[in-house]
């Protein structure tokens, strides 16, 4: 088992980011972890308010893309370990303006990679450089098979190829300068903290405000879909023990088609709210389809079980019901981040229904 004493983390402030960062404190009581964010729409301090005054936690706001700011990061703070995460993350997002994924995704975790490298040139102990990247990178499955760690990359969105490019440079530098890496690929997440531009929280959100619920296609695009708590301890285990320069799948072995799946909120929210069994069955809105949408993801994850022990802890039963408990829990913060831009967004992405 690898040792860390100070941990940077890239994209702490987002929906993976703050489940790693709570986490990695709650189980290295020792250990330092620095988050920096650049603080997009997509971040939000309030994601990690039981953790702020931690004298472990330290956050700064910055952009990976900033070499400068990272060299300095690096100098006052002697980072062990890199857990990176920062990234545009949403597909839809790609589509409509595809060069800021490639700026951040790309670039900057290129720019990360050589600051780190850098810094870590004939430096003594435990190092990890441990690149967070997606199943997405695959690129999309007919009605059967999984993806395993040596499925051929066949990224086919702007943000899928960006985070399988990054993947790329993470090997070349691990190749080239023998930076100490680790990869994963995991499937989709659920959970509390998750932006609403996403599935799940997004049609929660809409049931309870009885909107319409926006279903693009048919409905029978497949996700394979992971507790975020789940793939945070995964984290933790690779970090920990993963093998210098190896790739993990992650994944629950949990398929839903995105139809069955609305219903299932439908059931859950109406139900928690007092609503009559299949009152909001009637919100549901077949849209356009998402522009080369991938039909089915699906994730071979026996090898971090095989190595390293991991499995997820909950079912999704369990999973899906605590994740509608927190969404109509914490309303504030729901409103709160669908307030502003998001509105614009929303128009933009669905029109006004
Ligand atoms: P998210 O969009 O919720 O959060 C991304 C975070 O990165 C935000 O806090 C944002 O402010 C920050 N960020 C963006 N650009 C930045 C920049 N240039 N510099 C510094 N910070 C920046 O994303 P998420 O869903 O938490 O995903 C986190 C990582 O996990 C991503 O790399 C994503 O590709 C990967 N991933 C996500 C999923 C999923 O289902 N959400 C699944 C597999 C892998
Ligand atoms: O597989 C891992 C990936 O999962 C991550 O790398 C991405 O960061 C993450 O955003 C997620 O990508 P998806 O595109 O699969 O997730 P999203 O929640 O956007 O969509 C899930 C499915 O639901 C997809 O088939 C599109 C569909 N969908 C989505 C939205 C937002 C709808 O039908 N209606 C919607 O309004």
């Amino acid at each position: 088992m690898r040792n860390f004493k100070n941990t940077l983390v890239t994209g702490g402030a987002g929906f993976i980011g703050s489940h790693v960062i709570r986490r990695l404190l709650n189980q290295h009581p020792d250990m330092n972890v620095v988050n920096l964010d650049a603080l997009t729409y997509a971040g939000n301090l309030e994601n990690l308010r039981d953790v702020e005054a931690n004298p472990h936690y330290s956050f700064v706001k910055g952009d990976i893309c900033d070499a400068a700011l990272i060299k300095q990061l690096f100098e006052k703070y002697r980072f062990d370990a890199v857990v990176h995460l920062a990234a545009e993350s949403h597909v839809d997002r790609s589509i409509e303006n595809p060069m800021a994924f490639l700026e951040t995704n790309i670039m900057g975790t290129a720019i990360l990679l050589h600051a780190t490298k850098n810094a870590w040139i004939g430096s003594e102990g435990d190092r990890c450089f441990y690149h967070i990247s997606t199943d997405e990178v695959y690129g999309s499955l007919g009605d059967e098979g999984l993806f395993t760690e040596d499925t051929p990359y066949d990224p086919r969105s702007p943000y899928s190829s960006s985070k399988a490019s990054s993947d790329h440079l993470v090997r070349a530098w691990h190749h080239t300068y023998g930076l100490p890496i680790v990869i994963s690929n995991c499937s989709n997440n659920y959970g509390a903290f998750q932006f609403p531009e996403k599935l799940i929280p997004l049609m929660i959100r809409n049931i309870r405000d009885q909107r319409p619920l926006p279903v693009y296609g048919k409905g029978v695009n497949v996700r394979d879909w992971l507790w975020v708590e789940d793939h945070a301890s995964a984290i933790d285990v690779i970090l920990h023990g993963g093998a210098d320069g190896r790739t993990y799948n992650i994944g629950g072995l949990n398929e839903w088609r995105n139809i069955d799946l609305v219903h299932a909120l439908i059931r859950l929210v109406d139900a928690k709210l007092g609503r009559p069994e299949g009152t909001s069955m009637e919100l549901i809105t077949y849209v356009t389809d998402r522009a080369g949408h991938d039909m089915r993801y699906a994730i071979d994850a026996s090898r971090i079980e095989a190595e390293l022990g991991w499995k997820p802890s909950i079912t999704f039963e369990e999973g899906l019901a605590e994740t509608v408990r927190w969404y109509l829990a914490n309303g504030e913060w729901l409103d709160s981040v669908t307030s502003g831009n998001y509105t614009q967004y929303y128009e933009t992405m669905y029109g006004n229904r």
